[in-house]
């Protein structure tokens, strides 16, 4: 029995396909290469020190996702694939709902015609939109979300609730992820964004490395201890761990659609980030406070207890190991 895991080249793919190699299962993975590369899966299989199946494929290519599900015996899947940044998706909404809702409905329709009806979704915490108080709690009301990448996220919550209404045989977890960061302690993997970074922690490491000048601190006059956005950073590591956790959880039960918060419960301000990633790697960030980013909002983070108590998942790793890790895999890159 196999685990398929589409988009398991990309950055939270990899570090999830890591953990379940490292748990003795088996697993295919599927990605397209659209935003990873090839030598990602080369150091999946040096970290772990196993093999799997792989193939270059879209996850929205109906043919070419049946023939996966023919050839191997997948019980079920973890989907990373899909588009992520935010700021693009404002600007290719029609993209973005292609590839994100249509290529999830094709997954959908082939692990039913497979009969495969485990699955675990990566969300966010974006879903709670902008109206729900701090810290978010998986029984809030989904909102609005500011961005069509966010409305994404949104719609397939909402079409998975929908299959799961029409036939309770699914067992699904929908995990709502807040602000991953760090890398694999190996330096092997880690978050590569083509062109200019617009996350935290990708801009951080450039300016650190000479790459770019100078980060810009979006906002400096929030209403927060030191005027900068706060946010919920999770290690990837755990994330990807929290991604085992789930699918152990679906194992187990007979039937159900689980919803957990992904995060820390700690929300560190971008300051705190900067500073912190000065202390823990010795490298001087330097930044300057620019004007607010439109659609972001002062603070969130997670209420992590239902995963904490449900799922046994407990993040170990702190804001000096993510921007460590972070850093050591730049360190790694460099030398290569
Ligand atoms: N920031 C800067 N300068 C930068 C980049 C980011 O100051 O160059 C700040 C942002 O203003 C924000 C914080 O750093 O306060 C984190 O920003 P990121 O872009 O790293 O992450 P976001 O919180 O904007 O994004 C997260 C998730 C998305 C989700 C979104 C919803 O990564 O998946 O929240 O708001 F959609």
């Amino acid at each position: 029995m196999s685990v398929l895991v589409t988009g398991g080249a990309g950055y939270i793919g990899s570090h999830t396909a890591v953990e379940l190699l490292n748990q003795g299962r088996d697993i295919v993975i599927i990605d397209d290469f659209s935003n990873s590369k090839p030598e990602v899966l080369e150091n999946i299989r040096k970290i772990t020190g196993k093999d799997f199946k792989f193939y270059q494929i879209d996850y929205s290519d109906r043919k070419a996702l049946e023939n996966v599900f023919e050839e191997n015996n997948i019980d079920s899947v973890i989907n990373f694939a899909g588009f992520k940044a935010v700021g693009e998706s404002t600007k290719k909404p029609i993209e973005y709902y292609i590839n994100n809702v249509s290529g999830a409905l094709v997954l959908f329709d082939t692990m039913r015609k497979y009969n495969v009806k485990k699955f675990v979704f990566s969300s966010s915490a974006t879903v709670y939109g902008e109206k729900n108080p701090i810290p978010y709690v998986e029984t809030m009301e989904t909102g609005k979300a500011s961005s069509p990448y966010g409305s994404t996220k949104v719609f397939i919550e909402q079409i998975l609730e929908d299959i799961y209404k029409s036939d309770n045989e699914w067992d699904i977890a929908l995990l709502r992820y807040f602000n991953p960061i760090g890398s694999h302690e190996s330096g092997l993997l880690g978050e590569e964004p083509q062109g200019i970074p617009n996350n935290l922690m990708p801009y951080i490491v450039r300016v650190a490395c000479g790459q770019l000048k100078e980060l810009s601190v979006f906002g400096g006059d929030y209403d927060t201890p030191d005027g900068t956005c706060i946010r919920d950073y999770i290690h990837v590591v755990d994330l990807a761990k929290g991604h085992i956790k789930a699918l152990e959880k679906l194992e187990k039960e007979r039937s159900g659609i689980f919803t957990y918060n992904l995060g820390t419960g700690v929300g560190y301000s971008v300051l705190d980030v900067v500073k912190t990633f000065e202390k823990s790697t010795g490298q001087k960030v330097a930044y300057k406070i620019a004007d607010r980013r439109a659609g972001d909002l002062p603070a969130f983070y997670a209420n992590a207890t239902k995963a904490k108590e449900e799922l046994g998942w407990i993040p170990e790793k702190t804001l000096e190991d993510m921007c460590r890790d972070s850093w050591h895999y730049i360190e790694m890159r460099s030398k290569s």
